[in-house]
């Protein structure tokens, strides 16, 4: 065989979020690849990191009262348990704030520089004056430009979908402190992505077979048609007070978060290499023929596609082999919401006892190696896991190892039975071919492989049910009967769990130690090789069966989304949900700090706003509109239509039929989707964090709140 070397990646979790069900897709996916080529001989690394520098990462930091070191240390703690918890199997786990990640960024950025793709400029941004700190956009609170609506971002408004810049926020204020910002500019360092030589190269290794078609198509369209340079450059700096690493030569500039991100993966395996005594050159330099791969969301495609292969490529690295991007998870069809308790962290599942190999096998049954999104519906999690792993898998073991233990001393059939056995499965399974499942593996079609697996595990049962050996091992006299058909169960268990290796790493573990077997490989099988071939020796002795996986009780899922909906108020967790990335221009977490207290006003003032209870008599989703739903709303004398900004939270079929709190005093508004007349009441910084207000019962429609 031709031993490859592989050195695989996923992306680093920033360093102050928890890792939830929507990251735990991409980690399994790779861990499940990974587990493949490991058993297969293959020589294959795969390094990760925490992902530590940013604003966000030092505000929160500040918040909790600590050193960022210390958050970024406790974090990396957490993650790693989690990631440990799910089976993911790391040859190193690492994090960006490291020597050796500092050193590759120092060099690259001074390859670049000499390369005359580093340039200078000074742009304006807002500044907090009372924090003396440049404000990321996400970090700018204010009123829409476009709909007025209070409290929104500085890059869009969560109530009519605008996109803006936070300059143009009406009455801005730091979400930092507070203040009302100013603008200030300052001297910031760009990659010259828009050089022709960068996006000369971008055209061609786009389309040189390392990214999947549909993200090739993307990234051209962000490129533009060859004679249109749509690419601007790259703003690699920010000016302190930030947490990374500061620029050599530059004081008080330090590198963007993005900029060191990727590097983090050359400073993680540079660690590893240190510690094993890899050569760190052969994975990394110009013409390296190992292959390098990253896993990554579809969200992130722009910084692994273009920024990332243009800086290695023009500071003499070697470019990734392939960059593989899969779609966003969603739960029950929508996305993760923490009001909803489907914002599942990892390590509320770990403690609630669900096992892990339950999820790693749905997201395998799901996952096909293209940028399609994922859904996670609990109810089919549930059918899925318990109908395949257990009624299926399970199920051709326990039902035949008993026999064989109890009634012949653990003895799997030999001599002329054995050899009737290899006949009856090698004719049964004369035109199954392992390597098909081999292939989907290869090409990350996991749900293809599971369905090849499933298909075995049906004709291992339906065999096993014509035999029944149930009823065989009451008639007295057919002990050889008996033995030969719980072999035969046992051994096309043994040809089964191989390939579930990959998937179910622990169940499998103690699959090899029940069955007294070495540990399970990947199957060579030559095209004229019988399937035979691939079983237990004749008379090889198991051990008793030990139960080997439980199946999921619909109760343990509803106390894990109940776990999550109470954890709501002190969940501290990241709002990147898998669902739709996080932009700090990004690193990471919105910021917490409440909104200031508004101007004080009158009773005058406030009794200008006519408040009203409210029905909801129907509620709606709108064609198009990422985050309005479409609400009728019942205030006794009238009915009225209003677009709500909810959409993030609320399933339209929890809302019908509530009563809430609405504006009914405000000018109707003209929207893309219809006129809306008037405003529901709702608290809540927006996302999955949303809540509309709701009267005491006794509440009529059209009732004045005072
Ligand atoms: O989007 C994210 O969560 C980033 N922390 C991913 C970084 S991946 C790599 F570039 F480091
Ligand atoms: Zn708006």
């Amino acid at each position: 065989m031709n031993k490859r070397k592989i050195l695989v990646t996923s992306a680093l979790p920033y360093a102050n979020g928890s890792i939830h069900l929507g990251h735990l897709v991409e980690y399994i996916q790779t861990d499940i690849w990974v587990r493949f080529q490991k058993m297969r001989g293959h020589e294959i690394y795969y390094v990760c990191a925490d992902d530590t520098h940013g604003t966000p990462i030092m505000l929160r930091a500040e918040q909790e009262g600590i050193t960022p070191e210390a958050l970024i240390a406790r974090v990396h703690d957490e993650h790693y348990g989690d990631f440990t918890g799910f089976h993911i199997h790391f040859d190193n786990y690492y994090s960006t704030h490291s020597d050796e990640t500092r050193h590759y960024a120092e060099d690259i950025y001074q390859k670049l520089k000499a390369g005359g793709l580093i340039t200078a400029r000074g742009i304006e941004q807002l500044y907090d004056p009372q924090r003396n700190m440049f404000l990321p956009d996400r970090f700018v609170k204010g009123e829409c430009p476009k709909c007025g609506a209070k409290d929104q971002y500085g890059d869009s408004c969560e109530a009519c979908g605008a996109a803006y810049t936070p300059t143009e926020l009406k009455n801005p204020y730091s979400a930092v402190s507070g203040a009302t910002p100013v603008k200030k500019s300052s001297e910031h360092y760009f990659f010259s992505l828009s050089d022709e030589r960068c996006v000369d190269f971008l055209r061609r290794w786009t389309r040189a077979g390392h990214l999947q078609p549909e993200a090739a198509n993307k990234m051209h369209e962000w490129l533009g048609d060859a004679g249109e340079n749509k690419m601007s450059d790259w703003d690699i700096s920010r000016d302190a007070p930030y947490f990374g690493f500061e620029i050599p030569g530059a004081p008080g500039k330090y590198f963007y978060v993005w900029l060191d991100a990727p590097i983090g993966y050359m400073g993680s395996f540079k660690h590893l290499c240190a510690r094993e005594n890899i050569d760190f050159d052969a994975y990394w330099r110009k013409d390296a023929e190992t292959e390098l791969y990253h896993f990554i969301g579809k969200d992130i495609l722009y910084f692994h596609a273009l920024f990332w292969p243009a800086m290695l490529n023009y500071s003499g690295y070697r470019t990734p082999t392939q960059i593989f991007a899969h779609g966003f998870l969603t739960v029950n069809g929508e996305k993760m919401s923490k009001s909803r308790g489907t914002f599942i962290t990892a390590h509320s599942y770990l403690k609630q006892g669900l096992n892990p190999e339950w999820l790693r096998y749905y997201y395998a049954a799901k996952l096909n190696g293209s940028m399609e999104d994922i859904d996670l519906n609990l109810d089919d999690f549930v059918a899925r896991v318990n109908s395949d792993l257990v009624g299926k898998f399970i199920n051709i073991a326990s039902r035949c190892a008993g026999f064989i233990t109890k009634r012949f001393d653990g003895r799997l059939v030999d001599g002329e039975d054995y050899r009737t056995l290899q006949q009856t499965v090698d004719e049964r399974f004369a035109n199954w071919r392992p390597d098909a499942i081999e292939k989907a593996f290869e090409a990350r079609d996991f749900s293809l492989a599971v369905r090849q697996i499933m298909r075995f595990a049906d004709e291992a049962n339906e065999m096993i049910h014509a035999m029944a050996p149930w009823e065989i091992a009451k008639i007295p006299g057919r002990e050889a009967d008996l033995q030969r058909i719980c072999s035969l169960g046992i051994q096309l268990f043994y040809l089964l769990a191989r390939y579930l290796k990959p998937i179910l790493p622990e169940t499998i573990r103690q699959v090899e130690d029940f069955l007294n077997c070495s540990k399970l490989t990947w199957p060579c099988l030559a095209a004229n090789e019988p399937v035979s071939q691939l079983l237990l020796p004749a008379g090889h002795a198991i051990h008793a069966y030990q139960h080997l996986l439980t199946r999921i009780d619909g109760k343990q899922i509803d106390a894990l989304v109940a776990a999550n909906k109470q954890s709501l108020s002190a969940d501290s967790g990241t709002t990147k949900t898998g669902a739709k990335a996080a932009t700090e221009a990004t690193g990471g977490d919105k910021p917490k700090t409440a909104a200031p207290i508004a101007e004080t006003i009158t009773i005058d003032d406030f009794s200008k706003i006519d408040l009203r209870v409210a029905k909801i008599v129907n509620a709606e989703h709108v064609e198009g509109a990422e985050k309005l739903l479409k609400l009728t709303l019942d205030i006794g004398s009238e009915q009225r239509t209003v677009f709500a900004g909810i959409k993030s939270a609320y399933d339209p079929e929890q809302l019908k039929g509530r009563m809430t709190v609405m504006v009914a005093n405000l000018a109707p508004r003209q929207m893309k989707f219809g006129l809306s007349e008037g405003m529901v009441l709702a608290a809540g910084s927006g996302g999955g964090e949303l809540f509309i207000l709701s009267p005491d019962t006794g509440a009529q429609p059209g009732m004045r709140v005072k």
